[in-house]
């Protein structure tokens, strides 16, 4: 067996692009299979940075294969500025594939993205506005259009016009908005991209995964965004619209659960939220303030500043049970390093009732209160420590504390951004 899924924990953002990017240094594949370019996922290295959309946190060895798989949404545009300038940046790219079963978001997609969240009656998502929720709507309902679908032109077209009608109705007389697309220019434009991407498309992405399988290769799923935001396992309807949980992996790239053989749980030290929706941990002002300005917390994608609270210990258990978890990776443990006092929350209060596992149901987390624990913080700057050992007791105390909650190992330390910054267990 040789497939590691990498998930994130909490609600997005807790640093899997630097993960993804340290552990496919040993990897033969590294495959994204869901979400699109709502996702940002950043790699520092020396001293560049660099902000990953759509292409695989991989790309930066040209050993390793990069999958985008049928599991993703794709923005043909933002794929290839995102190639230019990793080609201009000195990367070949030829190890980036493109599967044919991944879905095309089209500009009434990002529209309808817009005109929903402006008139949303139970109030905005706050999405990231990429056309992401609307692009899986046409998936599941079999309107969408395929990168495989551009290979044959008469099939496109009609697939193309046949939602340029239905769209452009909803957009105008339920929406009210004043839109209007032109066929043959959409046909030329998406047509003029996929000649562009044309050298990336492989086949399916299951071909291309179980190929490497049944070699032995060492292949990791890149999820995006995070557990808390999965559309079955995240506080619905306040989440993206695919399942970022590691079983999403085996139907976003195409490969049997057995080939699992770890799934490594990105946590952040401590928990972020950006766009609407409940986060039972949040600390308006003060702690979360603080927590936002050293730990640079504003949105990879949107440049939004981003939501900051302590630790939840209730969300680490629900992340682990759905997810099977097998290991942990824990990401800006530096940004805690000022704190006298560090909370954890270990449960959830509720009109006097104790609750240990998170209600997915809004209603019912609604009134949640989270129980904390104080753990004393450890003064100290951990940035330049390379290994376990040299950690402060209070560190690693607090290291047992996560583990504890999640039972799971840890097994990854991140104290900072560059590639370096790294505590292996
Ligand atoms: P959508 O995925 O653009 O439809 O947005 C739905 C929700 O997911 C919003 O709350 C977004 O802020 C959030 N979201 C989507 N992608 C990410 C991500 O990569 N990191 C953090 N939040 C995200």
């Amino acid at each position: 067996m040789s497939v590691t899924v990498i998930v994130g924990t909490q609600w997005g953002d807790e640093g899997k692009g630097k993960i993804t990017d340290l552990l496919a240094r040993d990897m033969d594949m590294v495959v994204r299979y869901q979400g699109g370019n709502n996702a940002g996922h950043t790699v520092v290295i020396k001293e560049r940075t660099f902000k990953l959309h759509l292409v695989p946190s991989g790309i930066f060895y040209p050993n390793v294969t990069c999958v985008i798989g049928n599991g993703v949404v794709l923005d043909l545009a933002g794929l290839l500025g995102e190639i230019k300038s990793l080609k201009e940046a000195g990367f070949s790219l030829n190890n980036l594939k493109i599967s044919s079963q991944a879905h095309v978001i089209f500009p009434y997609h990002r529209d309808l993205d817009a005109a929903q969240e402006q008139t949303h009656e139970a109030g905005r998502i706050g999405t990231t506005n990429r056309g992401i929720g609307p692009c899986y709507v046409d998936k599941f309902n079999r309107r969408g259009i395929r990168v495989g679908d551009f290979l044959h032109p008469e099939v496109f077209r009609q697939k193309l016009e046949w939602n340029l009608k239905e769209k452009s109705f909803l957009l105008n007389s339920f929406y009210k908005m004043d839109v209007a697309y032109d066929l043959e220019e959409i046909r030329k434009e998406y047509l003029g991209y996929f000649g562009l991407l044309k050298e990336y498309v492989a086949e399916e992405s299951s071909v291309v995964v179980n190929e490497a399988i049944s070699v032995n290769k060492r292949i990791l799923m890149e999820g995006a965004q995070g557990t808390m935001l999965d559309v079955d396992h995240g506080t619905y309807p306040y989440v993206t619209s695919s399942n970022p949980v590691s079983g999403g992996a085996c139907c976003g790239a195409g490969f049997g659960p057995q080939e699992i053989d770890e799934v490594i749980g990105v946590v952040k030290a401590y928990v972020t939220r950006v766009g609407g929706g409940p986060f039972p941990t949040e600390i308006a002002g003060g702690v979360g303030d603080e927590l936002r300005e050293r730990g640079g917390e504003y949105g990879t994608t949107t440049g939004r500043p981003r939501r900051c609270g302590w630790f939840d210990g209730v969300v680490m258990r629900h992340a682990a049970n759905v997810n099977g978890l097998t290991q942990l990776a824990i990401t800006k443990m530096d940004v805690l390093d000022s704190f006298e006092k560090i909370k954890v929350c270990a449960a959830y209060e509720k009109e006097g009732q104790v609750i240990r596992d998170f209600p997915t149901d809004i209603a019912r987390l609604e009134g949640c209160r989270p129980v904390y624990e104080e753990l004393p913080g450890w003064r100290q700057d951990i940035s330049k420590l390379t290994d376990y050992s040299q950690l402060p007791a209070n560190a690693k105390k607090y290291l047992d504390k996560l583990a504890e909650l999640a039972e799971a190992r840890v097994t990854l330390i991140s104290v900072g951004a560059e590639r370096g910054q790294i505590i292996r267990i």
